[in-house]
């Protein structure tokens, strides 16, 4: 009996059984996309799964609530976990296979996880939440070796992390393509998110906002000083009702040190994150090219 009978999916939640599955399309030479996600899916999700049905033979979804990569027990906790929905949203967008481990399936072995990201691992997103890029990149490179796939979609929403992934593809020497996908976003510009949720109506609306600032920093690149505009930005963020600002900054694509000069800069990134009531929003804009 299929795990989840309401499902017309193949959906696995053994790493041994998926491989199973996986392994004659390997063998006749099929392209298999993956996209890893944490579920509670949205249209940005699903983005991704069109972005690999095009490029790829068999699209194969994770939804894993990963715990290693929460700092914070009580997100783990709240994380919005609605399975029903998701396979139905994956049924409707033609995913192929979707792989639901448990949590004593991932770390059985229970492996401590040594890798150093270096910086990219300390600054921002790791700053703000210590550990968090570990966690990323231990359950990443477990469900690369469960679904071998040819090439992996991520979202630039999550800018840090697809640096930190590129990273450990490179490191490890890992086979596999990897494609960053543009941000999706809500009518008011609201980055689509999984906890977006948690944010009562009025929140969701202020939290356009964010898209705003970004925006218009954008406009202003070159009119005025790096400091002054991620000053101004973080100040814009402060009037957000109920809104915290953790950081605002303009830095480069590559390893995200500090731009003092957009002119000389080959691509500028503007990287925010913001708390607003109980709900911590990241959001990103590319502001040159
Ligand atoms: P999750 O937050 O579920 O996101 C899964 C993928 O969807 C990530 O690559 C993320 O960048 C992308 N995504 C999220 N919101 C998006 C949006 N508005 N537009 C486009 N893409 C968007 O990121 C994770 O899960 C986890 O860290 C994971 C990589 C699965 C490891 O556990």
């Amino acid at each position: 009996m299929p795990p989840y009978p309401f499902s017309k999916l193949n959906v696995f939640k053994t790493k041994s059984a998926l491989g199973e599955y996986l392994a004659p399309f390997r063998k006749s030479g099929k392209r298999i996309g993956f996209v890893p996600t944490m579920g509670a899916l949205h249209a940005g999700h699903i983005s991704l799964i069109q972005a690999a049905k095009k490029e790829n033979d068999l699209v194969v979804c994770s939804i894993f609530v990963n715990p290693t990569q929460f700092n914070d027990p009580e997100d783990l906790k709240k994380y919005p976990r609605p399975v029903e929905k998701d396979l139905a949203l994956l049924e409707e967008h033609h995913c192929d296979v979707v792989f639901m481990p448990e949590v004593e399936e991932m770390y059985a072995d229970n492996a401590p996880w040594t890798h150093d990201f270096g910086l990219l691992e300390r600054v921002f997103e790791g700053k703000f939440r210590a550990g968090h890029f570990r966690g990323v990149g231990q359950i990443v490179k477990m469900l690369f070796e469960s679904v071998e796939p040819h090439h992996a979609y991520f979202g630039q929403k999550d800018f840090q992390q697809f640096l930190v992934i590129k990273k450990l593809v490179s490191d490890f020497h890992m086979p596999v393509e990897l494609t960053a996908c543009p941000i999706v976003r809500e009518a008011n510009g609201l980055a689509m998110s999984s906890r977006n949720v948690h944010l009562s109506l009025e929140e969701r609306s202020n939290a356009g906002q964010i898209f705003r600032i970004l925006s218009q920093t954008r406009e202003n690149l070159y009119l005025f000083p790096v400091a002054e505009l991620e000053k101004t930005a973080m100040e814009q963020l402060a009037l957000i009702p109920g809104a915290s600002p953790e950081y605002f900054n303009i830095v480069n694509n590559t390893d995200l040190s500090a731009v003092t000069n957009p002119e000389t800069e080959a691509v500028c990134v503007a990287l925010v994150a913001v708390r607003i009531g109980k709900t911590r929003l990241i959001d990103n804009m590319i502001l040159k090219p």
